[in-house]
């Protein structure tokens, strides 16, 4: 053991889109939240395949979702150990690690299952663990999500109204407001529709840049047909996952019918339309603060901006925070938050009957 005072915490987070794992070396202070190190590993393409069907209902899922999460665990272990050694960090120096697991089915209000074998983390990294967040917010009447409005809040210091938008496989709001605190819900699908449209066509993970989108044209009476899933008017608190918007939702639509790169175009538009309809309830907004790696699409970003015309849209880049690494600095967020008696909730987004400490924790 070290005997000078551990300082650093790790944050984890392997999102809808099933890409891989993000992963951030950071330090807690007065000051706010310093980023040491971030690696992403992306997850081979059998892996993604054995999560993807654990999302839908299948033969010996036990057995399955078991071995997926000791994989994902030394996935994750992977991360930390590369993370450390290229940051000359040691284990020991590390109060904790913490580490969201993958989503294989959503179901509020009943159950919420993020897998991961956090005993084996805990293991393979010789680092304390903390997991499982979202089912203690649902034991006290929680949606489970979207739990990072709490940490937005704290990151963007809010001296004018904003709105932090993250946009991952869902696509999700914080509301971060002087006079009506901090609230937030998921709008709906973020990439998840256009990166399955994609990779049903042509090959890669991605539409880079929104280019293949970019060549389409919208079709308003498929894009009007899709703005009637009843989701979208749904009152808050609300989130989503891929119970619903997947390939299998799009399909039900019969897209075969329309040009692929129109149908394309119309899904960056159904990100862009369903978002900017939520955003615009908050007549108060000064700023949209955009992270997640919707970020990185430029068509998806430029089409939001004219979709939101009368407020500024930035990307978390500009404030100096990597877009791709907030999530996963939520969750290192949450495993101080854990490890330090103090709350991670924000019932008034959940839903929840009260304030909460999250997670479960694997000691070192
Ligand atoms: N250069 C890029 N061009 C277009 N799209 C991109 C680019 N980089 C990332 N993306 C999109 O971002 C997705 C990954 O985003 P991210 O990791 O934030 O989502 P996630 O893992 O689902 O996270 P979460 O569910 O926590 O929000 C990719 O699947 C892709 O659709
Ligand atoms: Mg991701």
């Amino acid at each position: 053991m070290s005997t000078t005072q551990a300082l650093y915490y790790i944050g984890q987070m392997s999102g809808t889109s099933l890409d891989g794992v993000d992963t951030v070396l950071m330090q807690l202070n007065h000051d706010g939240i310093q980023t040491l190190a971030s690696h992403h590993l992306d997850f081979s393409g059998d892996f993604k395949q054995s999560l993807l069907e654990l999302c839908n209902t299948g033969e010996d899922e036990i057995h399955r979702c078991a071995m997926a999460a000791n994989e994902l665990a030394k996935l994750y272990a992977q991360s930390v150990n590369e993370l450390l050694t290229y940051s000359h960090i040691k284990a020991d120096d590390v109060i904790a690690i913490g580490a969201h697991g993958q989503t294989v089915r959503h179901m509020p209000p009943y159950y919420t299952t993020q897998i991961l074998n956090g005993a084996l983390l805990t293991e393979l990294t010789g680092i304390t663990t903390v997991c499982d967040f979202r089912s203690r917010d649902m034991a006290t009447g929680g949606q489970g999500a979207p739990l990072v409005p709490a940490f937005h809040e704290f990151l963007f210091s809010h001296d004018e109204d904003k709105i932090i938008l993250n946009i991952g496989g869902m696509a999700n709001i914080s509301i971060l407001s002087k006079n009506h605190g901090t609230h937030g819900y998921d709008t709906g699908p973020g990439n998840v529709l256009m990166d399955a449209w994609f990779g049903r066509h042509l090959n890669g993970r991605y539409d880079e840049d929104g280019n293949w989108a970019k060549c389409g044209q919208v079709i308003p009476e498929f894009l009007n047909d899709l703005l009637m899933e009843p989701y979208f008017s749904e009152p808050a608190p609300k989130s989503t996952g891929r119970e619903l918007f997947q390939l299998d939702w799009l399909l039900e639509y019969e897209p075969y019918d329309y040009a692929a790169e129109d149908v394309q175009a119309t899904l960056l538009h159904l990100t862009v339309q369903s978002i900017a309809k939520e955003i615009m309830k908050f007549p108060g907004t000064k700023q949209v603060v955009v992270c997640g790696g919707g970020a990185y699409n430029g068509e998806l970003m430029r089409t939001l901006d004219s979709a939101l015309n009368q407020v500024e849209v930035i990307t978390s880049d500009q404030l100096g925070i990597d877009a791709q690494n907030v999530e996963a600095l939520a969750f290192g967020w949450l495993a101080h938050q854990c490890m330090n008696g103090l709350t991670g909730n924000e019932p008034a987004v959940t839903g929840a009957k009260g304030k909460r400490i999250l997670g479960a924790i694997y000691p070192v």
